[in-house]
């Protein structure tokens, strides 16, 4: 018993106080977007974790034809065009159409990336506004660092670095022990490059358009990762 057992007791009880969040999460690549919603999702009871990325690997590694399109576009650090992205997301959140199927609590990680797609996710939710938008902040130079050492485990998709977060010492997945640990193809010098590009460019003006909604809270993501996650449970009320 001790101080180490009220710990994790108070992050448990902090995670499941949040429910019916409609939230977005914004940031550039290897902010830690990713690692910290897996945590969440992981801790809040019903609370969705849907990642444009993982869906769009997810369509490259089945060889639909979205993947199909999707793929040269990832691998070369662009984004893949709007209309196909929103209506994926359309498809997951249960807007856009009949509604039955509505997700009750979720996190959007990587979407909206481009002012066409942010006022295309207002329109769907209608009069059910995002309860809170979460922008990661961290200096750009520490960026390239994560991404060149992340990989992912190839089962269950938890997310590690070489040496910030490492495998067990097998080299297997700390989350399930799943052997394959996957190099991500866009976590390349050449299409890191590009993707921090595109972020200034085309996402980062993001900031801007939900600034004014109240929903916005910028949340220093240059720290260890257990700190971030700590100021994500006090944001995320
Ligand atoms: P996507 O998969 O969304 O990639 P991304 O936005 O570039 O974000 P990342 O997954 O690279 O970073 P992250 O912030 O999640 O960081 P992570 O937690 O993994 O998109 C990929 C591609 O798909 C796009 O380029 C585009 O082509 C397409 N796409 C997706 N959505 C789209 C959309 N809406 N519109 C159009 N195209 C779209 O962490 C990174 C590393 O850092 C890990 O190794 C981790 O262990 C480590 N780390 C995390 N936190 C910390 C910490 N606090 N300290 C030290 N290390 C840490």
């Amino acid at each position: 018993m001790g101080e180490a057992h009220h710990v994790t007791q108070a992050v448990h009880n902090d995670a499941t106080e949040i429910r019916g969040a409609r939230a977005v999460f914004l940031g550039p690549p290897g902010a830690g977007k990713g690692t910290q919603a897996q945590r969440l999702a992981a801790d809040a009871a019903g609370l969705a974790h849907l990642s444009t990325g993982d869906m769009l690997r997810a369509a490259v590694k089945a060889g639909t034809p979205l993947g199909q399109e999707a793929k040269g576009y990832m691998d070369a650090g662009k984004l893949v065009p709007d209309e196909v992205i929103i209506g994926l997301v359309q498809e997951r959140i249960g807007g856009g159409g009949e509604r039955t199927t509505r997700l009750e609590s979720w996190i959007l990680d990587g979407f909206p990336r481009t002012l066409p797609q942010a006022e295309a996710l207002d329109k769907s939710l209608g009069d059910e506004c995002l309860t809170r938008v979460v922008a990661f902040t961290i200096q750009p130079e520490v960026l390239v660092k994560r991404l060149s050492g992340r990989r992912t485990c190839a089962n269950c998709g938890h997310i590690h670095h070489i040496e910030f977060h490492p495998p067990k010492a097998d080299g297997s997945c700390r989350s399930c022990g799943h052997a394959e640990l996957l190099h991500r193809s866009d976590d390349q010098p050449e299409a890191i490059r590009k993707r921090l590009q595109v972020y200034e460019e085309q996402t980062a003006p993001l900031l801007d358009y939900y600034r004014g909604t109240g929903v916005l809270k910028e949340l220093d993501a240059d720290r260890a990762p257990e700190a971030v996650y700590q100021e994500l449970l006090q944001v995320m009320k």
